[in-house]
């Protein structure tokens, strides 16, 4: 699958879900999450994001390891939607991103 690291967070471009395939790139309150049964690896998603928040699980950089974990654990109560458009703004995110400081502007 690819995450959704930290420069995401208080961002939200979302130039990224224009190019996903699948629909599985969820919001959250403060970032987006990709839905890791979900995400078929096609990697469209990681170059238009402005901020470069977008990584191959492999290729994670190791101060953000902990993204890997909260983009799997967000849908933890949410199981498989099949889809985000129909999602929505989804009123949560993973308690590590809720208990950041804010990020930016
Ligand atoms: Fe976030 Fe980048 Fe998508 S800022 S919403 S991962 S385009
Ligand atoms: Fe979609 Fe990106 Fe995965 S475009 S299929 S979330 S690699």
């Amino acid at each position: 699958t690819y995450v959704i690291a930290q420069p995401c967070v208080d961002v939200k471009d979302k130039a990224c879900i224009e190019e996903c395939p699948v629909d599985c790139i969820y919001e959250g309150e403060r970032m987006l999450y990709i839905h890791p049964d979900e995400c078929v690896d096609c990697g469209a998603c990681e170059p238009v994001c402005p901020v470069e928040a977008i990584f191959y699980e492999d290729d994670v950089p190791d101060q953000w390891g902990d993204y890997y974990k909260a983009n799997v654990e967000f849908f933890g109560d949410l199981g498989s939607p099949g889809g985000a458009s129909k999602m929505g703004l989804i009123n949560k995110d993973h308690a590590f991103i809720s208990a950041l400081p804010p990020q930016a502007g």
